[in-house]
């Protein structure tokens, strides 16, 4: 009788793998042959499995061999491989510290910054902000690339979408009822403009702070092997740094694997920069996947401040990192992607005079914008959508209207407006008050941006689909504020929050549209693929990362707005220093709240150099 640990002897010696075997054995089967492999029992073969689990980490797709320490990997994942040989789960190393911070109180980390715990202190639960809330379950389904060494068998890679993200926000908010008290504008924020809280960082952080946060948690909580990255790019307008990329501070979290051949740098243009950065995501992916075969990731990180009354309480900050890549549970619809760019100042940060992380703001040109650019992708998705399909469209079609939302009242209208042209190019004639709005059918632009009537007949006939496509998907946009380039996009998140029945959404459409002063702008849609388990599964693992999102949206900090103006003028301070200087928020006796697994800035330096670390 041979030892199962005898085979797996042999499996080390010749760094042989599961699927390796099964091709010698498949070289001795031909017809009118016995297949010796049938002669082997059941239990055995999970005899052997059982055994190369314990023993031989060499996976069938892996380039590592996942016995190294885990200093060598972003986390040190447990794997467990099923029958067929096929990785089915990676638990994090530890199920009692899930963050596998077992190290001493001050160390440096993967990221070569300092990792901060309080003496004696018991690593924080997965509740924290970056850990997702896996449920305190701590194990999550890998998303495996088989690796391929040549061209053979490629083909162009298909539904190259979203299939992963982690969510961030600051722990810190403003009620709008109450500030819009302190303004002496009582309805106007809420009622007016439909919005509910703002989301705000303290002096302690920054755009590179909160994606560092945001990043880190996608590649731990979702087990992503460093490696199998090709392509990361950032969207902000959130910059600290007129040069140097925020995309290029994250590599530090690609140190521990050495993996430095990632494409990708930052996006800029207002709150349409996230837009583009996964764009460019999905555009290297569909270059290069068939010979790469390694995924990508955007990151869509913004803190919005002005200085200026009106527009302050159209502020907000949050962080989101997606993972995309080819069979995605959500891909991007090929093809049906139309832009409108122009040369407008309606919103910009100049550079010269006084350091300000504040926005020149000309509000009403920036709503006019919006308003056009809107009407333009528009026209120009449908002749898309009639080319490539050879059909129409309607706004009924979607499963859900996402818009870039500065705040609510302004969607509403945009919704209202598609649905209008929808009805004035006759793809939708039966609205309520069709009679009203054929009598607008020759309103222009600026006409109807001042016209009360315009809004009021257009709003009444756009208000049960409003109901159905845009208001179950914008809560997170009401409570975080306007987060510029990830605004957008906390709306798939909502949705994904909020849907658990998979036929619900399989293969529907939604169709986005993402704006950024200056202006560019861009509409486009996504299918929701759930028809096969592996993205169901992978569709259930983002619900549980945005049932964390809601969870920790809960057990934030409310803020007066004396505080909050307070904490603006810290910002200033910090942005003009000329001087090192370290953030008001560490520096006044007592440490500001921030969730745990939180990256922050500690201090500026010599040559305004920042430095980070992680608050476990
Ligand atoms: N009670 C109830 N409702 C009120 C009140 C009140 N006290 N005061 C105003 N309202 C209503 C208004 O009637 C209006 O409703 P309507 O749309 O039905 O007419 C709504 O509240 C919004 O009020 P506005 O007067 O339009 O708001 P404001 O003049 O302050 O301007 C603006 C909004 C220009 C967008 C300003 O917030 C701003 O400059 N923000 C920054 C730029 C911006 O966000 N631009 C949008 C796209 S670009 C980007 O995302 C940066």
């Amino acid at each position: 009788m041979i030892l199962a640990s005898e085979v797996v002897e042999v499996y080390v010696n010749y760094a042989l793998t599961k699927d390796d075997t099964e091709a010698i054995n498949e070289l001795g089967v031909w017809p009118g042959r016995e297949d010796i492999s049938k002669k082997v029992s059941t239990k055995a073969k999970s005899a052997l499995t059982r055994a190369l689990n314990k023993e031989h980490r060499l996976l069938p797709y892996a380039i590592i061999d996942m016995a190294k320490g885990r200093k060598a990997a972003a986390v040190e994942p447990e794997v467990e491989i099923d029958e067929e040989g096929h990785v089915i789960e990676r638990k994090l190393a530890g199920s009692d510290d899930e963050n596998g911070d077992d190290e001493d109180e001050e160390v440096k980390d993967m990221a070569g910054v300092i990792i901060q715990k309080p003496s004696g202190a018991k690593s924080p639960s997965t509740s924290g902000a970056t850990r997702g809330g896996r449920g305190g379950g701590g194990a999550s389904r890998v998303i495996g690339i088989p690796r391929k060494s040549s061209l053979e068998n490629s083909g162009p890679p298909k539904n190259i979408g979203i299939k992963g993200f982690e969510f961030y926000f600051p722990k810190n908010y403003v009620d709008l009822a109450d500030l819009e008290k302190y303004d002496n504008e009582v309805g106007k924020y809420t009622k007016g403009r439909g919005q509910k809280e703002m989301s705000f960082c303290t002096d302690c952080e920054d755009s590179v702070s909160m994606a560092l946060t945001v990043t880190s948690a996608l590649l731990k909580n979702y087990n992503i092997d460093i490696k199998d990255i090709g392509y990361l790019s950032v969207g902000t307008e959130s910059l600290v740094d007129k040069s140097k990329s925020i995309k290029t501070s994250l590599m530090r979290l690609f140190k521990p694997e050495e993996n430095h051949d990632i494409g990708g740098v930052d996006m800029k243009n207002a709150c349409y920069g996230g837009t583009e950065a996964i764009f460019g995501a999905v555009d290297w992916l569909q270059a290069n996947y068939d010979t790469e075969h390694r995924n990508a990731i955007a990151v869509l990180v913004d803190i919005a401040v002005y200085g200026e009354k009106s527009a302050r309480s159209t502020g907000g900050a949050s962080a989101i990192a997606f993972l995309i890549g080819p069979d995605a549970p959500i891909s991007f619809e090929k093809g049906l992607r139309s832009y409108y760019m122009e040369d407008i100042t309606d919103f910009y940060k100049p550079i010269g005079g006084m350091a300000s992380e504040y926005p020149v703001v000309n509000g009403a040109d920036s709503i006019k914008a919006y308003a056009q650019a809107l009407d333009e992708c528009f026209t120009a998705y449908n002749k898309k959508v009639l080319r490539l399909l050879n059909k129409e469209r309607s706004i009924e079609d979607y499963v859900a209207v996402m818009f870039h939302c500065p705040y609510y009242r302004l969607i509403q209208k945009a919704f209202a407006r598609l649905v209008f042209k929808d009805f004035l190019d006759g793809r939708n004639t039966n609205l309520v008050g069709a009679e009203k709005l054929e009598q607008l059918r020759n309103i222009t632009l600026e006409e109807s941006l001042n016209s009360r009537e315009f809004w009021h007949d257009i709003l009444l006939s756009a208000n049960d689909l409003l109901k159905e496509k845009v208001e179950p998907n914008v809560e997170f946009n009401l409570r975080l504020g306007n987060s510029y380039t990830a605004s957008l996009y906390t709306q798939i998140i909502k949705l994904i929050h909020r849907i658990s029945d998979h036929e619900e959404l399989n293969g529907k459409k939604a169709l986005l549209f993402s704006y950024g002063s200056g202006c560019a702008s861009a509409m486009f849609s996504l299918t929701f693929n759930l028809d096969d388990e592996k993205n169901r599964n992978e569709y259930e693992n983002m619900r549980k990362s945005a049932l964390n999102a809601a969870e920790r949206m809960e057990s934030r900090v409310r803020y007066s707005p004396d505080e909050y103006t307070a904490i603006m003028k810290d910002r200033e301070d910090l942005i003009e220093s000329e001087k090192p200087i370290v953030p008001h928020a560490l520096n006044n006796g007592k440490f500001p709240e921030i969730f745990p697994n939180t990256y922050y800035l500690t201090h500026i330096g010599e040559n305004f150099l920042r430095y980070y670390a992680i608050h476990t």
